[in-house]
């Protein structure tokens, strides 16, 4: 079968479940296959394979690194996306550039649309932010994906990381005044899938509806746990402030994103984030804590 979709990035969170949902009609380059920031290397694979669309998963996406490294994360964020953008360019294929809500200073107060001014507030969101001038600088057929917070089948997240301490009977430290929109790779990719075909290039924000603190999201999952486990809920979910959690960079507070442009445009919608969570939390459980699971 010809392979149309390239995925980039494909051993991420986000890559590997667009790999499974694209099946075989997509290559999946991880690292290995290419590293993006070798420009001509980019060029020359890309031309090779001249697919019809391109999604790039690939990032430096631990926010503290980027924080120390902020070179390095300009390099693969900013200049290995325009690499890729510029090879999109010369075969003529549709891009997909995921991007994050962290482009925003998290000030606002309510959902951040696609017109709300910009405004990064470490060198994870800034090195993203360039690579979105970048992307669609280089390349008008570009869609910018703005995404925040995934949880999903592959890789390591925030949701593993709190049941992994519930089941441990390890308190949770919960940031209160940490806000986002929750958002589940799976439904993120199938949005993706229906976006990427619309020929209808530019920003968009594509995150499960609702927003939820860290707290909040701590409380729901524990809530989804106790359903096996019911134990869990001895286990105090303890709330700080973000300010005494210790992180090297600096954390915009509430990044909600609206999706309102998607459903008005494009016709989807993503579930509220409280319902997906719940089907992930039996999976996780399932898979990596079976055998103490008793059953439905
Ligand atoms: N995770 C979130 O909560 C979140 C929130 C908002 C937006 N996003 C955005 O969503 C996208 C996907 O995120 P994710 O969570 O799936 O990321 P991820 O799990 O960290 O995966 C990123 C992938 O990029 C690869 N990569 C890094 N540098 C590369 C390079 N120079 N050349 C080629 N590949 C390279 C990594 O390979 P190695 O494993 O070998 O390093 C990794 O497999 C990113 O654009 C991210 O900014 C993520």
């Amino acid at each position: 079968m010809e392979k149309e979709v390239l995925i980039i990035g494909a051993g991420g969170r986000l890559g590997q479940e667009l790999v499974h949902l694209y099946g075989p009609r997509a290559l999946a380059w991880t690292r290995s296959d290419v590293d993006i920031t070798a420009a001509e290397l980019t060029r020359a694979k890309i031309a090779a394979l001249a697919p019809r669309l391109i999604i790039n998963c690939a990032a430096l996406t631990a926010v503290d690194v980027a924080e120390h490294y902020p070179d390095l994360a300009f390099k693969v964020n900013a200049l290995g996306v325009r690499n890729i953008a510029e090879a999109a360019a010369e075969v003529g294929a549709d891009l997909v550039q995921v991007s994050t809500d962290y482009v925003f200073d998290g000030q606002k107060g309510a959902p951040y649309t696609e017109e709300d001014p910009t405004g990064p507030v470490n060198y994870y969101g800034r090195s993203k932010l360039a690579g979105e001038y970048l992307a669609t600088r280089s390349w008008h057929r570009t869609y910018i994906i703005r995404t925040g917070l995934l949880y999903g089948r592959f890789g390591r997240n925030y949701v593993q990381a709190v049941i992994d301490d519930l089941l441990a009977g390890k308190p949770v430290t919960v940031a209160i005044d940490q806000v986002a929109s929750p958002t589940c790779t799976s439904d993120l990719a199938q949005a993706i899938q229906r976006i990427a075909t619309s020929g209808r290039y530019g920003i968009y924000h594509v995150v499960n509806e609702g927003r939820a603190s860290r707290r909040q999201l701590a409380e729901a999952v524990r809530a989804a746990v106790s359903r096996w486990f019911p134990e869990v809920m001895k286990v105090p979910l303890r709330p700080i402030l973000l300010a005494e959690a210790g992180k090297i960079a600096p954390r915009p507070r509430d990044t909600t994103l609206s999706c309102a442009k998607i459903a008005q445009e494009l016709a989807v919608q993503l579930r509220r984030w409280e319902e997906p969570l719940p089907e992930y939390v039996k999976y996780y459980l399932e898979h990596y804590w079976s055998g103490r699971i008793m059953g439905d």
